[in-house]
């Protein structure tokens, strides 16, 4: 007994001095795992959630200084769970325990980076409500934020929101916050992860600070990037407040990281999320972004995603759950475009963000077939400008032609002393990157061709680069980056579910990062510009947030359904363009007024969720009811199951015909009286049915119901999706909802 006193007393000095003495060697097997256990529990009086954590884990480990020893952090604001370190056989017995949802190893996702707001009819001088806009917060998970600029001065802002409980972390070269960005957090919650380089909610990366800007930057006259893309730089909701919760760091984002961010930004009261960061689509209760936005939704908060930067690849969308409004990037009406001469008085315009003016008239030009160094004996293709495969003495003073090529030529050029490049594309590309010497991108099989054949056949062949310049663009258009359906978690619910601009997004920046993130670049900006669905997700959250600012008391469904069926359907040059901007991008203005609302309400997600064959025991676990049974519930109807602003059903195989129901109820928030009539726009070969087709609503918040039958043969060959389009009209309002069949190819 003494001696086991004795060895209690010690172990914790034993333990520190040799970890492994105790722990055995299986402690380096142990990996970070979430243990999610839904809703927060009730309280009990003299234990703590952290307390209980302890138990149970101990409890899987069987010894009480190897479960402390393995915790690394506890959830319990917002929802319940905690984060240890497991083997993989305890985070089997933590599963099967009562109490728990899911268990699932931490896992790294990754950010989704690659004259907005006129663009979509909101001029500076829009129509506001500046005293509701500025009590509404938005939280951003994200790379943390620059505060020191000019897009988050806080010039006229009272103090923060009374209900407001976060608060504002200090630390490094964090310079505090203010009453525009109210809060800020940062989480790095592995102790065995790497070593952090600012451990404090500062942006180092840039990210953060631009979509935290972008959703609510103040106002900013003659904002550009070297006089590129002048204009006034401001957020959809320039009134509202931001918090920023750092999850982010130079290796990614991580499950556990992520979940603490939601945990605090539900708790310290934000009203909206934006979460620009993505990983593989997981079951929604292994999924953290889903499992963080079940939560906000339940307390009445928005989040917002970006659908991922994999396009035009199909089966490319991120962030699917059907509580998250996921939103894919289309393009604004203009595009930064850079001039390139040629000695033979030809002038051709490639795409890129070129910061650089020239100090020259020309430049002597060659290409990277004839800069080929000879003697290397690197692997790698001369032609594309690969790093290790070219001469020097042949780069340095020249601009150099590059066909192909693996990427960040701009920087070997850059590297040999070379003068500037062009890179020819093998892909179409429709974003404009910024480069760290005078570049410009060009179509490899055109262009790129016309250029090469001019070096190959000219004595002195010679070029010059010009600083970039913006040039309109028909709009809008999905940027071709910006991920595709279909979805595999959920096959018919249509994802994303709109789009927000993506493509060179003028925003703040932060001074800790280069313009193009290369430690070799000497630029450092309070403005970027930069693309991605990453740049859209925050336009979609201050589209959400400005709607708010009007109709305070709607849901979060309600938000997204009234962004959703005012949205313009945008046109793309692929099969997939149906399959990856939802009812199309967002109309702020109109969304203020859409008439009808397609609501859903937690008992409906509820029934979805039994219907898409979750476990009864974990639903209850989730809503915070012990003796929740799926059988109890009415089943919910239709090939969705979801009253969803779209219509979606993925056939089943290339030979089956098309048959589907959807069950809808549509909510009167326009007028006391009126009827709306359905009106109908469907392909050949699709047959769509309303019933009833006129909805006669006597007074506002009325509910009234109706369904969609979908019928049709074996879709043709040639077919990949079949898109009609369901319209409400009451001459006043035009409540869109698309409609996409998809086929698969076997
Ligand atoms: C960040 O902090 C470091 C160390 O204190 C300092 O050297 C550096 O100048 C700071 N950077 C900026 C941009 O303020
Ligand atoms: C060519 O490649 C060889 C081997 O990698 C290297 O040693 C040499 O410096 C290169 N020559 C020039 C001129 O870049
Ligand atoms: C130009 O010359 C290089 C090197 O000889 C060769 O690889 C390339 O195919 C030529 N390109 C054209 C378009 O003639
Ligand atoms: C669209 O799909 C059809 C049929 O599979 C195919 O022939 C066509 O090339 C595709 N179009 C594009 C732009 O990918
Ligand atoms: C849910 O799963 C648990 C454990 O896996 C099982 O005991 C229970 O019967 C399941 N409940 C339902 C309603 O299927
Ligand atoms: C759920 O309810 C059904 C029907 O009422 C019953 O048969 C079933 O045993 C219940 N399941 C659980 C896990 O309680
Ligand atoms: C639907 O309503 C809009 C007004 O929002 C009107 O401009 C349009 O012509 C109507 N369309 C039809 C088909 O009635």
């Amino acid at each position: 007994m003494v001696q086991n006193l004795l060895l209690l007393l010690l172990l914790p000095i034993l333990l520190h001095c040799f970890p492994t003495l105790i722990q055995g060697s299986n402690q380096h097997e142990r990996k970070p795992y979430i243990v999610y256990m839904g809703e927060l529990p009730a309280p009990r009086a003299h234990i703590t959630m952290e307390q209980r954590h302890h138990n149970m884990l101990e409890a899987a480990i069987g010894n009480k200084l190897l479960a402390r020893k393995s915790i690394i952090h506890s959830y319990g604001k917002s929802f319940n769970g905690f984060v240890a370190r497991l083997l993989p056989h305890e985070a089997e017995k933590l599963q099967e325990e009562e109490n728990v949802v899911s268990v699932f190893p931490n896992t790294y996702h990754k950010l989704h980076t690659t004259r907005s707001w006129d663009f979509l009819g909101m001029p500076l001088k829009v129509k506001r409500n500046p005293n509701i806009e500025s009590h509404i917060i938005i939280g951003v998970l994200d790379t943390g934020i620059w505060v020191d600029c000019p897009s988050f001065n806080d010039e006229g802002f009272g103090p923060p929101p009374r209900r407001w409980k976060g608060k504002c972390v200090q630390g490094g070269n964090f310079t505090g916050c203010n009453n525009k960005v109210i809060g800020a957090k940062y989480f790095n919650l592995d102790p065995s992860g790497p070593t952090i380089e600012n451990p404090s909610p500062v942006d180092d990366q840039g990210h953060g600070t631009h979509t935290s800007s972008t959703a609510a930057g103040s106002v900013v006259r003659g904002a550009s990037l070297y006089g590129i893309g002048k204009g006034n730089a401001r957020g959809g909701v320039p009134s509202a407040r931001i918090a920023m919760y750092k999850v982010c760091w130079t290796i990614g984002c991580s499950d556990m990281d992520m979940l603490a961010g939601f945990d605090e930004a539900i708790a310290d009261g934000v009203n909206f999320i934006s979460v620009s960061i993505g990983g593989p689509s997981r079951d929604f209760f292994s999924d953290p972004i889903a499992i963080g936005a079940f939560h906000a939704m339940k307390r009445g908060v928005l989040t917002s995603c970006s659908a991922g930067n994999d396009g035009p690849r199909p089966m490319s969308v991120e962030n699917v759950a059907p509580w998250i409004m996921t939103v894919a990037a289309s393009t604004v009406d203009r595009q930064f475009t850079t001039q390139v001469a040629f000695g033979d008085g030809k002038k051709i315009r490639g795409l890129s963000i070129n910061t650089f003016t020239p100090e020259k008239n020309m430049y002597p030009l060659t290409s990277g077939s004839l800069a080929a160094n000879l003697s290397g004996d690197e692997y790698g293709n001369p032609s594309g400008c690969d790093y290790g495969t070219l001469d020097k003495d042949k780069v340095m003073g020249r601009i150099v032609y590059c066909a192909g090529g693996t990427g960040s030529q701009d920087l070997t050029i850059k590297e040999l002393g070379g003068a500037g490049t062009i890179v020819g594309l093998e892909e179409d590309e429709d974003a404009s990157y910024t480069t760290v010497i005078p570049g410009a991108f060009v179509d490899m099989y055109t262009v790129g061709k016309n250029i090469e054949i001019y070096i190959n056949s000219t004595k002195n062949p010679q070029a010059v680069i010009y600083k970039s310049a913006s040039t309109r663009f028909p709009a809008p258009y999905l940027a071709s980056f910006s991920s595709r359906g279909p979805q595999k978690i959920t096959p018919n619910i249509l994802k994303p579910d709109l789009a927000a601009p993506g493509l060179d997004i003028l925003a703040a920046y932060s001074k800790l990062a280069t313009l193009t993130g290369y430690p070799e670049d000497t630029r450092f900006e309070v403005f970027n510009i930069v693309s991605g669905t990453s740049m859209a997700c925050p336009h979609a959250i201050a589209a959400a947030a400005y709607v708010k600012s009007f109709h305070p008391d709607w849901s979060p469904a309600a938000i997204k359904s009234a962004l959703m069926t005012t949205a313009t359907p945008i046109k793309g040059n692929d099969n997939f363009t149906e399959l990856g901007s939802g009812s199309g991008q967002i109309s702020p203005l109109k969304a203020l007024h859409p008439g009808l609302i397609y609501d859903i309400r937690m008992n409906s997600y509820i029934a979805f969720l039994c219907k898409q064959g979750y476990n009864g025991t974990s639903i209850g676990i989730l809503i915070g009811s012990k003796s929740f049974n799926c059988s109890g519930v009415k089943p919910a109807p239709g090939t969705d199951g979801i009253n969803y602003p779209t219509m979606h059903i993925q056939l089943l195989s290339s030979s089956s015909s098309i048959s589907a129901v959807f069950y809808r109820t549509l909510t009167n928030v326009g007028y006391g009286t009126s009827t709306y009539k359905a009106k109908v726009t469907a392909p050949e070969g699709l047959s769509v049915n309303v019933i009833p087709d006129t909805l006669k609503f006597t007074k506002l918040h009325q509910d009234l119901s109706f369904k969609v039958v979908l019928k049709g043969p074996p879709m043709s060959d040639e077919k990949i999706t079949l898109s009609a389009l369901l319209e409400w009209n009451d001459s006043k309002h035009s409540v869109r909802s698309p409609i996409v069949v998809f086929k698969p190819t076997f």
